[in-house]
């Protein structure tokens, strides 16, 4: 456990959204570790969801936790998931907009719905959750007593924001326009207190890579992109998420942080060019 115990988050409530799994399931529990009320949004792992909330039971701090099952693409869907938020906890504190999937082929080979699917989840409902967090800070309005800002937006992005990734256009196109949203929602909402940033994760070690670390052959080549030398664990994730979420990081605004191991130095150009 690299996250320590504290009490930053305390009071505060926060969506995590695709936290039945991987890396949204550690961020949930980083943040309930802080303190937190957490929601658990999943969309089809109600399985995942449950043992992310029996995670967090275990903790047995002074957060509660809920689960809900919302497909973030959904308007409706996401309008629902902040209703019982607000309704259970009172209020949203902390967005975590971290649902996403990969659908990869080669450009020409990729079928117009597994582009859309990603552009959806990925980029669309990222647009969602934040316009419904956006809304509920601005009606709740300030909680000095719990926090500096009025609200904190995190979006998981990926070091595809910067990274161009062939035989994954769509995902690519989804995270580098996340920069643009985020970047936009920053600049246009710091000045109610609203912070506003991304954090972009490398070869992290969930499902949706194992391709790329499951067999020895497989983990050595992924080395080679990674100067630490090592595949990254969710809890690097996490730990950076609460962090980001508390006052703490208060002057931290508008931008992306990279948790890559330094994948974004290209480390193919260190014997190279
Ligand atoms: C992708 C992973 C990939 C990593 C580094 C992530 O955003 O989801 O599949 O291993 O980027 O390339």
């Amino acid at each position: 456990m690299r996250q320590r115990p504290n009490n930053r988050l305390k009071g505060q409530s926060a969506i995590v959204t695709g936290s039945s799994s991987g890396i949204g399931k550690a961020i949930a529990i980083g943040l309930a570790r802080d303190g937190a009320n957490v929601v658990v949004n999943y969309h089809s792992d109600e399985e995942g969801a449950n043992h992310t909330l029996a995670e967090i039971e275990k903790l047995n701090l002074h957060g509660s936790a809920i689960k809900f099952k919302a497909d973030v693409s959904k308007e409706e869907a996401v309008e629902e998931m902040f209703a019982k938020a607000i309704d259970t906890f009172g209020t949203v504190d902390i967005l975590v907009a971290n649902a996403g999937l990969q659908k990869d082929a080669p450009l020409h080979e990729m079928e117009l719905k597994d582009w859309q699917l990603v552009i959806d989840v990925n980029l669309t409902g990222q647009f969602l959750c934040a316009r419904a967090a956006i809304r509920e800070f601005l009606r709740r309005g300030m909680r000095k007593d719990v926090s500096c800002a009025l609200g904190k937006i995190i979006h998981i992005s990926s070091v595809h924001d910067i990274i161009p990734w062939a035989g994954h256009a769509n995902y690519a196109a989804s995270k580098g326009a996340l920069t643009m949203l985020m970047q936009s929602i920053a600049q246009g909402y710091g000045k109610y207190k609203i912070r506003c940033n991304n954090v972009s994760p490398g070869a992290i070690r969930t499902p949706i890579n194992e391709d790329a670390w499951k067999t020895k052959a497989a983990y050595n080549k992924l080395m080679k992109l990674i100067p630490s030398d090592r595949i990254g664990e969710v809890e690097d994730v996490a730990a950076l998420c609460s962090w980001l979420a508390s006052d703490e990081a208060d002057y931290i605004q508008g931008t992306t942080l990279y948790v890559d191991g330094g994948m974004t130095c290209y480390p193919g150009f260190t014997e190279n060019g």
